[in-house]
């Protein structure tokens, strides 16, 4: 089918995602267009896609489902039988619930499913976990799904008979809550903003950058990976107890998986 632009659509705190979602569309021989909701916006932007665009959609699994503030986006995302694939990255436990649940979510807007991927990554809340991933194994695989998307886009005059079948389980996992919530050293902290600027849930008041406001953090971590004097952590006695129940859980050999 003769196709018009590609949208990126995608959350990716920690960055994780957001290569996954590059390498993939690498691979797909269209003009692209991206809305990167890992920065905060105010209003969430009403965005309608074509019947003849290509729409990827990218998360990070948190707690083996779509992150909240991300479905908060996607109420006001619509397709027109607008073809679609999906991209989870997850930190080496499972992506559980989360890959059906973004199908679903984008079905219900108007968008056809054609392939889904789930690649491990490091763990953006202990990063030894699964460190270093996705590797070169992993590009590899996530090239290979842009140019079979792409195969598929060019090679079908519609979508309509394509049925890929995703794991997961309904009811979907409970949400977890979040107990980890960055806070800044006041002996390091220069009072710069760059946390703040670039907190996913406007978390943290720009005018007074050492608070986080915890009903609103979610515990991506990307206020602790931009700071550059190293201010920002999670009180440590939290940490240890999250890094020692998640490193009996995870496994950093999983494996790359894709659903064509
Ligand atoms: C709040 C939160 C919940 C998470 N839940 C899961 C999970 O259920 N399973 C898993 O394997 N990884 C989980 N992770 C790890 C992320 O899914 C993983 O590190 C992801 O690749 C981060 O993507 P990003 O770098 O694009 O932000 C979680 C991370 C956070 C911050």
């Amino acid at each position: 089918m003769k196709m018009n632009e590609l949208k990126l659509v995608y959350f990716s705190p920690t960055g994780a995602t957001r290569k996954a979602v590059m390498e993939t569309a690498r691979g797909i021989d269209l003009r692209s267009v991206s809305f990167d909701f890992s920065v905060y916006r105010e209003k969430r932007p009403a965005l309608k896609f074509a019947h003849d665009d290509f729409a990827l959609f990218g998360i990070p699994v948190y707690y083996g489902r779509v992150p909240a503030l991300f479905m908060e986006y996607l109420e006001n995302i619509s397709g027109n039988n607008t073809p679609a694939a999906l991209i989870a990255t997850y930190g080496c436990r499972e992506y559980d619930d989360a890959l059906l649940e973004l199908k679903t979510e984008v079905e219900r807007r108007g968008f056809k499913v054609i392939g889904a991927a789930a690649f491990p990554a490091e763990h953006s809340i202990v990063p030894t976990i699964g460190s270093r991933r996705p590797n070169k194994a992993d590009m590899k695989t996530i090239s290979e799904y842009g140019i079979e998307l792409n195969r598929i886009l060019r090679k079908e005059d519609s979508f309509g008979h394509i049925n890929i079948e995703i794991p997961g389980n309904t009811p979907y996992k409970k949400y977890g809550k979040n107990v980890l919530f960055p806070k800044a050293d006041s002996g390091s902290c220069t009072l710069c903003g760059s946390c703040a600027k670039v907190c996913p849930a406007g978390a943290i008041p720009l005018k007074e950058p050492k608070k986080t406001v915890t009903s609103k953090c979610i515990g991506c971590m990307k206020c602790v990976r931009v700071c550059k004097q190293k201010a920002r952590s999670v009180n440590s006695l939290k940490m240890s107890i999250a890094e020692r129940k998640l490193k009996k859980i995870c496994q950093s050999d999983k494996k790359a998986e894709v659903f064509l």
